[in-house]
């Protein structure tokens, strides 16, 4: 499937926006999840340096500083910078015990880098500054434990969300095309239903689910229309069929009394009269079985490669005279072949109808063309003339069965030429268009090319 179809299709766009949205609530519950953490964290090691700094400062009494000192001494010695740090800074500002020497701070909580309490290394310390009569305490613990576990966390969090990520691509890929193929199928039917084939019907996937239901229930409609056009198809068949043997012996009939009755006289004409009715009933019921049949698809089975170049210069053959023969003249334009899969016989009979309306309907000194050219992966028939022309509004209606202009009740024909011309349009999957010439009708038939 190309991209922009893909853009366009609906079960790739939803299964898209699912994805940006589960990767931005992965990122989002990600980041809260991160920063509560470090606020718990940080709250934390506040209350282990309180603790810290009131038992230190239990130890202290205002006249004799001694315990106070070694005990200082002892953390220092057993903890090792990273672990706690501890220092008690004498009123003159002399460092009294501990194991660094802290900048002149008020009482208070602070975070400052290892550099300015005179420490190496890179790490933040988090120290408590306090008064013990005019001497100041202060202990503090480094972020760097602290710092390790974040760390460990942040990149649990990323391996996390980096596969759930790949878990939602995947799926919403494999989700959307299996949606997309089941559409795909709905599409198919559909466009092989309006080219005629009404048995088509939306493959189900049996997993019973809402879509099979909407689609069985397609099928059902389908069915039931099918149904309903063969049945159609079917009596006006029978009609013709039926009528078909009484009209030929009425035929046969009228021609024999004509036979046996050889005079001249008004008899005679009228006779005659009838037997150009009967012929003209005859061919009516001819073309509405031949329409049915060709509707009917049966002669799809015998399509092959057609050069469409060949029909026309068969039309420039025969043609040519009989539009000369009515005062008119017929231009085929020489194009290079064109191959379409179709039924060559078919194809000839559409073009011939519509060149024989032309001919039929056009007075005399009209122009009539006929073209053929390649339209990318099309080819286009063309038959234009410069007669009186179809008004818009009824250029649509005269491919129904039977339909004719007011104007043309007086010429021979019964209103079924363009009719077939639709029907074997319809077979071959063609579009007719019908344009004004300005003056005169444009009628192009647009075939898929070979
Ligand atoms: N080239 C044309 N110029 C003007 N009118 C046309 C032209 N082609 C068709 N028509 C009109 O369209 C009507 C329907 O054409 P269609 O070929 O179906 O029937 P028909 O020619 O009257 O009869 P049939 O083709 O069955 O002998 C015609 O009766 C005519 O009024
Ligand atoms: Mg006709």
């Amino acid at each position: 499937m190309r991209l922009a179809s893909l853009r366009r299709s609906t079960p790739f766009r939803l299964a898209v926006s699912f994805t940006l949205l589960f990767i931005l609530t992965v990122v989002a519950s990600g980041g809260v999840m991160y920063h509560v953490l470090r606020d718990g964290l940080n709250a934390e090691l506040d209350t282990t340096l309180a603790d810290t700094f009131h038992v230190v400062s239990s130890t202290y009494a205002p006249n004799d500083i001694e315990d106070l000192i070694t005990t200082l001494n002892n953390y220092a010695n057993l903890e090792g910078p990273d672990d706690g740090i501890y220092s008690l800074v004498g009123s003159d500002g002399r460092k009294l015990a501990g194991n660094f020497k802290p900048p002149a701070l008020p009482e208070g909580v602070y975070t400052v880098p290892a550099s300015d309490i005179g420490l190496k290394g890179k790490s933040m310390f988090r120290i408590q500054v306090g008064k013990l009569g005019a001497d100041t305490l202060v202990v503090g613990q480094s972020y760097s434990e602290m710092n390790s576990l974040l760390r460990t966390v942040l990149i649990s969090l990323v391996w996390a969300a980096g596969l759930a990520v790949i878990g939602a691509v995947g799926g919403g890929v494999y989700l959307a095309s299996r949606a997309q193929r089941r559409l795909d199928g709905v599409t198919r039917t559909m466009l092989e239903v309006s080219n005629g084939r009404l048995d088509s019907r939306i493959p189900l996937s049996n997993t019973n689910d809402d879509l099979d239901h909407v689609f069985a229930q397609i099928n059902d409609a389908l069915a039931r229309l099918a149904g309903l056009v063969e049945g159609m198809r079917q009596v006006s068949a029978d009609i013709a069929h039926e009528l078909k043997t009484p009209l030929n012996r009425l035929r046969l009939t009228l021609e024999e009394v004509r036979r046996v009755h050889k005079e001249q006289d008004e008899v005679a004409l009228l006779l005659e009269e009838a037997h150009e009715e009967s012929d003209q009933i005859n061919a009516t019921f001819e073309a509405l079985l031949r329409i049915s049949q060709i509707e009917a698809g049966a002669r799809r089975l015998r399509f092959h490669a057609v050069d469409l170049r060949d029909i026309l210069l068969l039309v420039d053959d025969v043609y040519t005279e009989v539009a000369e023969d009515s005062g008119q003249r017929l231009t085929v334009e020489d194009c290079s072949p064109i191959l379409v899969n179709g039924d060559k016989e078919l194809l000839v009979q559409m073009l011939v109808n519509i060149v024989e309306n032309a001919i039929t309907h056009c007075p005399p000194l009209t122009s009539i063309n006929v073209s053929l050219r390649q339209d990318q992966d099309h080819a286009v028939l063309t038959v234009a003339d410069t007669g009186p022309g179809i008004p818009t509004a009824e250029r649509e209606m005269v491919f129904r069965r039977l339909y004719r202009l007011d104007k043309s009740r007086t010429t021979p024909g019964s209103g079924l030429g363009l009719s077939l011309v639709k029907a074997i349009a319809d077979l071959h999957a063609a579009h007719i268009r019908v344009e004004d010439n300005h003056p005169g009708l444009k009628i192009s038939v647009r075939l898929q090319a070979l």
